[in-house]
């Protein structure tokens, strides 16, 4: 049995804060294939990566997407930054059509998986579906390189911690039935 494939699935932490220094082409490279290898219903691949590491690119996304948030009346506190400054953005869409959100979540799960592999930290974030509150869905979307007929799912960091793995979180008990 291989336990370090489990170790490594329990140490895995959504991570909050993170250090300036960039990740290396290679690995953001290998995390993207472990997402692409994830499984998709009836093998559809119907999902998009774009790959964010420009920081003006980043600074705008936060902006729009905080901005969006507080036309909701949702408040973050002072200095909140929606990515806590990691270098590396993936976001993900999906065609819009069956499944295919559920598919963005299985190569969400392996590519921050992969990254604990590598030695970095991750943490996705579905706070950028606001964005789309403060800016035009097309702009957006031209922005962003995502495809026609696609929409924004969620978006994934990825960077090298500041700081030590956060404690896991208490998991609910109540959650699970088996029928034997
Ligand atoms: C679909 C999804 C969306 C999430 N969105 C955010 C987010 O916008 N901002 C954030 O800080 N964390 C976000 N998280 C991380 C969760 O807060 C985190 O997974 C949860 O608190 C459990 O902590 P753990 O991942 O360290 O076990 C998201 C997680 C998932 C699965």
């Amino acid at each position: 049995m291989n336990q370090a494939m489990i170790d490594l699935i329990c140490d895995r932490r959504s991570v909050k804060s993170y250090l300036s220094k960039p990740v290396a082409e290679e690995l953001i490279q290998q995390i993207i294939k472990c997402g692409i290898y994830a499984p998709s219903a009836r093998n559809k691949q119907n999902w998009h990566f774009t790959v964010i590491t420009n920081p003006e690119t980043i600074e705008l996304i936060n902006t729009l997407t905080l901005t969006g948030m507080e036309k909701l009346g949702i408040q973050k506190e002072p200095g909140y930054h929606l990515f806590y400054h990691a270098p590396v953005v993936i976001v993900m869409s999906s065609a819009i059509e069956g499944f295919s959100e559920l598919n963005c979540g299985c190569a969400l799960e392996n590519m921050s998986l992969a990254a604990k592999a590598l030695g970095l930290d991750s943490c996705i974030i579905g706070q950028t579906r606001y964005m789309y509150h403060q800016a035009d869905v097309n702009d957006l979307n031209r922005l962003l390189k995502i495809p026609e007929g696609y929409q924004h799912d969620a978006s994934l960091i990825i960077g090298y911690r500041q700081g030590e793995n956060p404690e896991p979180k208490a998991r609910r008990d109540d959650i699970v039935d088996y029928i034997r």
